[in-house]
Parts: structure tokens; sequence; C-alpha cells
């Protein structure tokens, strides 16, 4: 196993100035997220991210720039405002131009905002009926069906990558893209146009490296690449020229301590140098309408914008509190997550679903194989059970035995944990605790249809 520093897929990487600062006590932290409820054991950054008392203030400051006089801040404050995020954003992804970057509500509306236009070109004819979007098939619920929605209606296919879980390496999930690449090279009538690549998977999570399946989809004639990085900024390293998607999407609320709604969609500026951003629209037509994808998303009625506009503060609260800012933060995430998901594995007696290096702030820890998961139904149980009787947040993944496996797997259940800033031991602590009473008791999902709600 590599030591932490030297874990790949970007976690170590730094394009910002590292900037070290007096050390943030334990007690700062608290405070800045004593709005999160005590009951509860927060192992679960990766769903809703979290925000910090500095920029909940800051952000009711933005709040009340508008409410104070609207409309002075509709039309002299908005716009200046929105293009300092903007800035901020491009110099933080290492993009060429402000102009590619559009901030959005989150990544859904981003994937919405590349779909449709993927819509039109099958319309248009730009795209042939059986044309070809790959997709993988651990993908995020709600982009998948952005994909059935805004494709399938339209007449595309939809070619599923499988995403093989527990991994051991990056080749394997590389194999599968080419095999999947072949496919649709073999099937003569259907040209794959889009591939869609999470950055890093949701559940299982892993880090996905896009950088190779970008050169492997371009190698292949894939038309467009669209990255899909709600866990990108914050998350791992994003470098949108190393990575050279045309269209790159990330939240801000996950793991950059942004207030909903604040994410971006980043589009590359093409060979000669047609801006992308140009002919893709906001779903929501408003004022903007025609002018870029940059100004339409800036407009999109009236609507509060204060998430969208407290972004450089937000970045200066990390770069002022925590050593090594954003970067500093990342790093550590990675290290203090693998560190506690060894524990626990250790523990149980169970195993990683893939080596440390493949994860980024989020880990899968294998589940001691008594608990008896054997579906979704039971995964989804065992995480209300956790959350109702012993008030911990964290996903609980089934992994469903296959065709492919070339032994019968042990492990069925997977826990997703995250570690973010405010995380403390304890929280890690009690999960472990919760699942050794469950084995102990000879606790099975059936158990938890008759068990008293506690805390709701
Ligand atoms: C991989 C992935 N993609 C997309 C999304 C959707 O993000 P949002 O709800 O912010 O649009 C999520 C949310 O968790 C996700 O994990």
């Amino acid at each position: 196993m590599a030591p932490p520093n030297q874990h790949t897929n970007g976690i170590t990487a730094l394009h910002l100035p590292t900037k070290l600062v007096p050390h943030t006590t334990p007690l700062d932290i608290a405070a800045e997220f004593s709005h999160h409820d005590p009951a509860f054991a927060r192992l679960n950054n990766g769903s809703f991210g979290c925000c910090p008392s500095t920029i909940i203030s800051a952000q009711k400051k933005w709040q009340l720039k508008f409410l104070e006089n609207p409309d002075y801040f509709y039309f002299n404050t908005l716009q200046p405002s929105i293009l300092r995020s903007r800035h901020l954003i491009k110099s933080l992804i290492n993009a060429d131009d402000v102009e590619e970057i559009s901030i959005v509500d989150n990544v859904t509306t981003g994937a919405a905002i590349v779909l449709s236009d993927t819509t039109w070109s099958f319309f248009t004819g730009h795209f042939n009926q059986g044309d070809a979007v790959l997709i993988l098939q651990k993908a995020y619920g709600a982009i998948k069906n952005s994909v059935t929605a805004y494709v399938s209606r339209a007449g595309g296919h939809v070619i599923e990558v499988p995403l093989p879980f527990p991994l051991t390496s990056n080749e394997q999930i590389i194999a599968e893209f080419n095999k999947a690449l072949e496919t649709g090279k073999s099937n003569g009538r259907q040209k794959i146009k889009l591939a869609v690549i999470d950055h890093v998977t949701s559940i299982p999570s892993v880090v996905i490296p896009v950088k190779e399946l970008v050169k492997i989809c371009r190698d292949a004639g894939v038309e467009q690449i669209f990255i899909d990085g709600a866990h990108g900024v914050g998350c791992v390293d994003v470098d949108v020229k190393d990575i050279g998607a045309d269209f790159y999407a990330s939240s801000l609320y996950k793991w950059f301590f942004c207030p909903p709604a604040a994410a971006f969609l980043h589009c590359k500026k093409t060979n000669n140098n047609n801006n992308n951003a140009l002919k893709l629209h906001h779903p929501i037509v408003s004022h903007e309408y025609g002018n870029g994808l940059a100004a339409e998303s800036g407009w999109i009625g009236t609507r509060d914008y204060s998430a969208q506009c407290v972004i450089p503060e937000v970045y200066e609260f990390m770069m002022s509190k925590f050593e090594g800012g954003i970067d500093g933060i990342r790093r550590r995430n990675h290290e203090k997550v693998v560190e506690m998901a060894e524990m626990l594995a250790e523990e149980w007696g169970t195993t990683l679903g893939a080596p440390p290096e493949m994860f980024a702030s989020m880990v899968m820890v294998g589940l001691p194989p008594c608990l008896g998961i054997s579906s979704d139904a039971d995964a989804w149980n065992l995480f209300e059970h956790l959350r109702n009787c012993f008030g911990i947040l964290a996903p609980v993944y089934y992994r469903a035995a296959m065709e492919e496996d070339v032994v019968p797997i042990m492990i069925t259940g997977y826990v997703r944990i995250s570690h973010q800033v405010y995380n403390t031991f304890d929280d890690y602590c009690r999960l472990k605790d919760a699942i050794n009473k469950l084995v102990n008791d000879g606790f099975t999902y059936e158990a938890t249809k008759h068990l008293p709600i506690i805390n709701s």
C-alpha cells in the first residue's frame, strides 16, 4: 500500500498556492458546525455536504443586500458578483477562460443543459436514430434518469458500462470502457456520440480515472465527453485542461462548504476557439436567452442567488482557516477517511471495496457477512436502522452476486463513510460499536421491520 501522501488520482496535486496559517483549533471547527444536530454522527458528507456558520452569515449578508434594495441589487450588483464567482472557479479548476464557466444550481442542472443539447442533435439530424450515449451502470440515479429522459426518448441508444466492485485497480475500469467502446464500434449502425463519466462515483464510491477514459473515448471517436464531477471540487483535484473533457460539472455544496444551491458547468472551448457555452442553453429560459450559457445561467428569473455570490468568501474561509486551504483539507480528508475505514474493516474482519488510492474522501467498508444483506431493500433498511436507532448517517450498498464472480462473494454489504473537517474519531467509533452490537445481538435486516424509531 502506498503511503497516504503518494496516493494517485490527483489526490496530492496542488495547483493553487498552499497557504500555511496558524493552527485552527478543534473548538473553532466545532463552533463552525455547531448547528449540526448533535444526536447524529454525520458520516455522510458525500450526500448533502455541509456549510460552516461563517458562510451561513456571509450568505445572509448577500440575501439582505438583495432585500434592502432589490432594484439596485438586480441591475448593479448581481451580475458583477456572479462574474467574481466565475473568476474564482476558473482559477480553481485551471480553465482557460471565464466564459467557459456557468454557475448553475446543481450537477443535475448541468447534466440537463448538456443532455438537452443532445436531444436537439437528434432532432436536427446531427445525431442519427440509434446513435449511442455511454454511461456507467453505477452512475448516479438522477443522471441516469436524465439520460433516459433526454436521450432514449429522442431515439438514442444507451450503453451502460459495468463498474466491477470490489475493485483492485483502475485497469479494471479501463478494460470495461474499452469493451463498451468495442461493442459500440462492432455494431456498424451505432456511433457513440456522448460519454457521461463520473469523476467520483456516488455508491459504490471510487475515483474514476477520468483523464485516461477521456483519452480512450477520444481515440474511439466519441464526439463529446461530459464529466459528472458532483464529488469533484474539494474532493479530488480538478484540472479541466488536464482532464480534457468537453464538459465538467461540479457541485460546490458537497465538498466546498457552499450553501445549496451552488455548482458550475465548465464548457471547454473547441480547437477552433468556438465556445461550446455559446450554443448551449439553460433549461429555464429568461431575459438572457441567446447571450451564451454563462449569461443565461446568471439570470433564471427572480430568486435567491446568494449561494452563488458567496463562492469567493467560501474560498477565503478555506484558505484562511485551514493549513493548505482547499488542497490541505482534501488531502487530510482522504488520509483520515482511509485510516478510519481501515480501523473499521479490521474491527469487523472485513475488507475495503478497493485499495485506498482508489478512494477520495469517501470509502466503502465491507460489513460483516452475518448481517445477511441480500437485497437493495436490506441495504436501505440497515441505513435507516443505523439512522433511527443509533443516530448514524451513512449509506449502505448491496453488492449482488454476479455471473462473473469466480468465487462466491462473502461481503454483500458495504457502508460508505465520508470524512469532512467536522468529523471526530468518536463518530466512527459510534458506527463501529453499532455494527458490533448488531452482530452480537444476532441482528439481520428482517429485524429492522419490527424495531421502534427513536430519532427520525
Ligand atoms: C455522482 C453524482 N452525480 C450527480 C449528483 C447530483 O447532484 P445534485 O443533486 O447536486 O444535482 C450526485 C449527488 O449526490 C452524485 O453523487
